[in-house]
């Protein structure tokens, strides 16, 4: 931050700035507009001149408004951007997105760099929208905006708000202003509108470009520029004073989860069952089309002489349509499962089968059986006889070897016609042997965070790729048959097998609070599919429904046995409420009119109703910029609670970053950092990154008062089928493979406290770059008694320490020690943890990229 502000006193107060002030002129020229490269990504620029002549680009190529519209990669364009000023100073800007669409962008802006939030009127029925433009109508007193349609020629239509558009008509040629010029900007020509505006006002676009190149430049500091940032710098040496008596009481559920059902973290990773598609459901729309083996027979197949087909008629629930009938021609045929990339069975462990079966025309029953890669048999049960009816049968089946690549199969004991739905595999052991439960070496290691609190179902999940796709957890509770599966939204299929109640009893077993997270009425603002992202929230004659959808997920989790839907927990299995405390509403929207009409119904429905129950707010996907400072604004204006941030970025932004939360105002929402992780170019995780996010979770600590809970994102990925790196677990079949930035959370979820105490480490150099690349935080757990410090060392040299911690022990006191260290690139670094006797003064090196940790108990408390 240093450096911030010395950037700031350069640019403000520096001799020459006051030269050049003598000599600049009162007024001059801006120009704005969008380039064709980057696939129009680039979006707003701006150039200015005093003669309209020589235009000198501001960047250049510096984006000062980025187009929200739709899907990343083929949508957020801008084309042919206008900007025009309103009668009040306010500039707005509009732009056509694509060409195909009848739907213009626009927004405005006080100062052309802050832009408020975007809106994407649908002007045309069918047909596009070009070269738009606006003028003021004084005799009409309101705007007018014209555009050319493909084909179809002028159109306008007129606004006094840029909210509310009269019909579109046809108009004329005459009613355009033609005034986009072409100018040359940096040797190249370019296409757009110029305005006339105070040099101030210039100069501060000027200054925010090359405050933003600053910003930008500190983000991308790596350690691999060391060497040459530290050229020299030998071991350090540092004093680290605490002051007990200058303590704050802080949040005790800073660490927890993200559960988001991305990169096979459930379906084929934390949920156990093992047969993929159980339920014939998997369907090409999972994919979007783009993959053709991906329907409802995938990852089955037929064996032998026989005909395997899908039918949808009578099936066993109209949430599961779809069943499979494989009509035996020669006694022997088969149908054989894969699971996901096999089916891993162990020698010795037990496994719990189950089908939905019916005969259609012959009820003679089939033999159940695991069988190896070659075909031979592990274990095999015989069902002797179904029914004509769908009925579910069972078996147990033993695995006598352990293979890491198993197939299950169903072999009809005669030749006709069966069908099949809902065939299942789990192992016996699961996490807490829970039935439907989870796989137990993956739970295992999320528990061992010791998570405060679970959030789920996501992130994008949550709120889904257009309306039809967001996540409503009444399809996701009841039996498993009568679930509503669904596309998931990273490209895949959700069984929802892992629903509501197996989050919410995992989130008890490892007693951690859940956070649930309901779409805000709208969905994935990038989504793809059905209008663009939030250009569709639900209808408002919908809203009703959706609103009392998730006033009765409260009641489902809290409600006595007798009310309506604490009657379903409780006959699922659970009596007793869960005790939910929180509720999310949104994931890093767009901060829209349409997502606040929505918001606000739902936040206002949830505190009449449940003024326990906490709610969180979101502020978009960003640390910066319309939707943070919007939702901000929104949040502050209904009071509420807690919002959600969520901001991936380089290490060089989390070192630079660790006053972000020192100066936000206490009285307003708390907050919950819902998704973070510092990502590399290479979006490798390493010591760089864990050390990073180390370095910031001290500052998190220091800042736990306003700072309620953090959750790295994503949780889990399995190997092969990974949409998004990094992530915090990665897995396969048989393995888990922790991070070196799980180690940091573990860490910090191992060692949290409800008290901050204040402490002080000053380093034997004042070099702002070596000072901020060592970072520390103190905390007691009141409960135990136990002080921890956190001491990060990002520097290529070693920092000895002398730590004076007479103001709560005498010497010879035993602590807890662990270290992770490693080489910047290390991915494999584990902490070590030893003891150590402690004294009122103590000499601790820290080494060079490293995290310590320091545990005390406080028997001898002075
Ligand atoms: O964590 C992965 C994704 O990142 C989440 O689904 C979304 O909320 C964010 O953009």
């Amino acid at each position: 931050m240093k450096k911030q502000v010395l950037f700031l006193l350069l640019i403000c107060l520096f001799p020459w700035g006051s030269i050049i002030k003598a000599n600049e002129p009162d007024s001059a020229y801006v120009f704005s507009y969008a380039t064709s490269k980057n696939n129009h990504h680039n979006c707003l620029h701006y150039a200015w001149s005093v003669d309209k002549e020589n235009w000198h680009s501001i960047g250049p190529e510096f984006q000062f408004l980025f187009s929200d519209f739709g899907a990343w990669g083929s949508q957020k364009k801008m084309y042919a951007p206008f900007l025009f000023q309103d009668l009040q100073g306010l500039y707005h800007c509009i732009w056509t997105l694509n060409n195909e669409i009848g739907q213009f962008a626009h927004a405005d802006s006080k100062d052309l760099y802050t832009w408020r939030s975007q809106s994407y009127p649908t002007v045309m029925e069918d047909g596009n929208v070009q070269d738009l433009e606006i003028s003021y109508v004084e005799s009409q007193k309101h705007y007018l905006i014209t555009w050319y349609s493909k084909d179809k020629g002028f159109f306008k239509t007129t606004t006094v708000n840029f909210k509310e558009y009269t019909p579109t008509q046809s108009t004329e040629e005459s009613d355009r202003l033609h005034i986009r010029k072409e100018v040359l900007v940096d040797g190249e020509k370019q296409i757009g509108t110029y305005h006339k505006m105070a040099w101030e006002d210039v100069d501060k676009l000027i200054k925010h470009q090359e405050w933003m190149k600053f910003h930008n430049q500190e983000r991308a500091e790596q350690i691999k520029d060391d060497p040459i940032r530290f050229a020299g710098l030998k071991d350090l040496k540092a004093d680290f004073v605490l002051y007990p008596e200058k303590s704050k009481k802080i949040s005790d559920k800073l660490v927890g989860i993200f559960f988001e059902d991305i990169n096979y973290a459930a379906d084929g990773g934390l949920y156990a069952e093992l047969v993929q598609n159980r339920g014939f459901e998997y369907d090409l729309n999972d994919k979007q089309g783009r993959d053709k083996s991906w329907d409802h027979k995938k990852s089955w197949s037929l064996k032998g002489d026989g005909n395997f087909t899908i039918e949808t008629e009578s099936p066993i629930h109209e949430n599961n349509k779809h069943f499979a009938v494989l009509e035996v021609a020669k006694k022997g045929a088969s149908l054989l499962n894969e699971g996901f990339d096999g089916i891993p069975v162990k020698a010795g462990e037990k496994y719990d089968f189950s089908v939905f079966a019916k005969g259609m025309d012959l009820t003679a029953g089939f033999v159940v059986s695991l069988v190896d890669q070659d075909g031979n048999e592990i274990d095999a049960v015989t069902i002797k006889k179904i029914s004509n009816d769908w009925k579910k049968y069972s078996a147990v089946l033993e695995a006598i070897k352990t293979e890491d690549i198993a197939f299950l199969k169903i072999q009809p004991l005669s030749e006709g016609k069966f069908a099949f739905d809902m065939v299942s595999l789990f192992p016996q052991t699961t996490f807490k042997g829970r039935k439907n439960g989870l796989r137990a070496d993956l739970a295992q290691v999320i528990a061992d965070l010791d998570p405060k609190f679970v959030r789920f179902p996501g992130g994008c999940v949550a709120h889904g790729n257009g309306i039809d796709n967001i996540y409503h957890w009444k399809h996701t509770i009841g039996s498993l048959e009568s679930r509503k599966p669904q596309r998931n939204i990273w490209n895949y299929h959700q069984s929802v097998g892992l629903g509501y109640y197996e989050y919410f009893q995992f989130c008890e077993d490892i007693n951690a609070e859940p956070i649930p997270v309901v779409a805000a009425g709208v969905p994935c603002q990038n989504s793809s599919i059905g209008g663009h992202g939030q250009q569709g929230g639900i209808p408002m004659c919908d809203m009703h429904d959706y609103v009392h959808d998730v006033l009765d997920l409260i009641e489902w989790a809290n409600g006595d046995k007798n009310t309506q839907w604490g009657k379903l927990r409780a006959q699922a299995g659970h009596p007793k409420p869960f005790n939910l405390k929180y509720i999310g509403i949104g994931n890093e929207d767009l901060i829209t009119d349409i997502f606040e009409e929505r918001f606000t119904l739902l936040y206002n429905a949830v505190k009449e109703k449940y003024p326990e129950i906490e709610v969180i707010g979101t502020v978009g996907p960003f640390y910066r910029g319309t939707d943070y400072v919007e939702g901000w604004k929104l949040a502050t204006k209904l009071q509420v609670p807690m919002v959600d941030e969520h901001y991936y970025q380089p290490p060089g932004w989390f070192i630079n970053n660790q006053d972000y939360y020192d100066k936000y105002d206490r009285s307003k929402s708390k907050v919950y950092l819902g998704e973070y992780a510092a990502h590399l170019p290479n979006r490798h995780m390493n010591i760089e990154t864990a050390l990073s996010e180390a370095l910031y979770l001290t500052a998190i600590e220091r800042n736990g008062d306003v700072v309620e809970m953090t959750s790295f994102a994503p949780l889990l990925a399995k190997e092969g089928h990974t949409q998004w790196n990094p992530d915090l677990i990665y897995f396969n079949n048989t393995e888990v493979k922790p991070t070196v930035d799980y180690y940091v959370q573990k860490m910090y979820g191992n060692n949290s406290g409800d008290q901050y105490i204040a402490s002080n480490l000053r380093l034997s150099s004042s070099d702002h770059e070596a000072v901020e690349r060592v970072a520390y935080s103190v905390v007691r757990d009141t409960e135990s008694n136990d002080y921890i410090i956190k001491l990060v060392n990002m520097l290529p040299v070693n920092v000895d320490a002398t730590l004076d911690l007479s103001s709560i022990i005498s010497d010879g006191q035993e602590a807890e020690l662990t270290v992770l260290k490693g080489e910047p690139t290390s991915r494999d670094a584990k902490p070590e943890s030893s003891k150590i006797i402690v004294n009122s003064e103590t000499k601790y090196k820290l080494p060079s990229y490293s995290f310590s940790l320091i545990r005390l108990h406080i028997s001898n408390k002075k």
